[in-house]
């Protein structure tokens, strides 16, 4: 693996920090305590070609690679991890789907749009009673002839109100367990299709978490996507891709508290003297620099093997499993660095530290990469 940036990742990885101080930075705060969601912003991010990235251009996307968005995540999470989660279940769960698996049609009617950012999408996996154990969906699609009957409820749901597309995992035929699931594209809107109230988040309090609930949705056969029963093997295959959007989330999270804790350490003095003179904040320090470097390479290593068509399951859980508990641990110790002003809203660490937490609960916990990697290393 090359690590050195080419160009053209470098401009993207600028153009995402550029953004992230000029648009998000301003309002962070206020959008985390009222829970607002970045309209605005998520509209502008669309404009720049950041909610496709990966999309071909032929379907109205940005055509770059893994590495790029990789980069561009981190930039934004550095300050605005809710607007990163939005970013990350548009690329990774919805476009990157669609494009590897869904129909011509699907691709015109929904893709195009999507990748622009002129519309969201949202993954829905989750259920009240199936999260980790995500084979036992108990959403049901009857298949009906023509079309499927939807009826059942997600939980949990990314973009719940702010999506106009809904990719909904559900089960066809429970005789065949996981492999009577199926995928289908729902539209906000259809009768039958409630959203719930927006969740009270501890963190990304920015973005809106919703219940979606089906009674009698009718979905048309040409919105399935894949094969009668690909449905779980769909979810599995995109979430190997997510895992890497939601690990470089973490390592922006990580990598933003650390800059905000280097910077105070310059300007913080105590017993005489700035606080980075101190052997106890310099060991922290250093500390959060390593782990922060480490995460970094296993999310371009994730990333790399993406691009270049390699298994890239373990990697992506790998690099998931490190980073997420490096988010955990370094925003942690910037609060600790920031003493007492650590604990207020105005000086960023506490959101982030709250922020952190769920990258080691969604898109498959820490337990469930441990999961993944171990029957990897097992396997005979
Ligand atoms: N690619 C392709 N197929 C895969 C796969 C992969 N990566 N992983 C599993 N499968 C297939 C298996 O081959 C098997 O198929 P066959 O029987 O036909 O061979 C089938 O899927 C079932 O696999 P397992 O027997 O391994 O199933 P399991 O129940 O033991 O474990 C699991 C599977 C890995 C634990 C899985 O359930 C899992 O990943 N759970 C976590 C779910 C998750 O990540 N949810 C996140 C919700 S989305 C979200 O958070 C988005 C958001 O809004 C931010």
């Amino acid at each position: 693996m090359n690590i050195e940036l080419t160009e053209e990742q470098k401009i993207i990885q600028q153009a995402a920090r550029d953004f992230a101080q000029a648009e998000l930075l301003p309002g962070v705060i206020e959008r985390d305590e009222h829970q607002k969601f970045p309209a605005e912003q998520i509209r502008k991010l669309g404009e720049l070609g950041f909610l496709g990235m990966m999309v071909s251009t032929e379907y109205g996307g940005s055509g770059m690679d893994t590495i790029s968005y990789v980069l561009a995540m981190e930039e934004i999470s550095k300050i605005d991890a809710s607007t990163s989660v939005i970013m990350s279940v548009n690329n990774s769960l919805v476009c990157w789907g669609l494009e590897a698996y869904g129909t011509e049609e699907q691709k015109k009617k929904y893709l195009v749009r999507l990748a622009k950012g002129e519309i969201l999408g949202a993954f829905c996996l989750s259920e009240p009673e199936a999260g980790s154990d995500a084979t036992s969906q108990h959403t049901t699609a009857v298949d009906m002839g023509d079309h499927y009957l939807v009826n059942g409820t997600k939980n949990w749901i990314t973009n719940g109100s702010s999506a106009s597309v809904y990719l909904v995992m559900a089960q066809t035929d429970p005789s065949k367990g996981h492999r009577g699931i199926n995928c289908l594209i729902l539209e906000k809107g259809m009768p039958g299709f409630t959203i719930g109230p927006k969740e009270n988040k501890l963190g990304i309090r920015g973005s809106d978490t919703h219940s979606l609930m089906f009674s009698d949705v009718k979905v048309p056969k040409a919105n399935r996507v894949g094969e009668e029963g690909f449905g779980f093997k769909f979810a599995m295959k995109t979430l190997e891709g997510g895992r890497i959007g939601i690990a470089a989330q973490a390592l922006g999270i990580a990598s933003g508290a650390y800059e905000l804790a280097l910077k105070y350490s310059k300007e913080r003095k105590a017993f005489g003297k700035e606080i980075r003179y101190h052997q106890a904040i310099q060991f922290k320090l250093a500390d959060m620099a390593t782990r922060i470097e480490a995460a970094r390479l296993l999310c371009l290593k994730a990333a790399w093997l993406k691009d270049n068509h390699q298994n890239y399951a373990v990697a992506s859980s790998m690099a998931k499993m490190y980073a997420s508990q490096t988010a955990m641990d370094v925003t942690i110790e910037a609060v600790q660095i920031h003493g007492g002003y650590g604990y207020v809203k105005d000086f960023h660490v506490e959101r982030l530290m709250r922020d952190a937490k769920i990258t080691q609960i969604y898109e498959g916990t820490s337990e469930i990469q441990k999961i993944v990697i171990s029957r990897a290393i097992l396997a005979d």
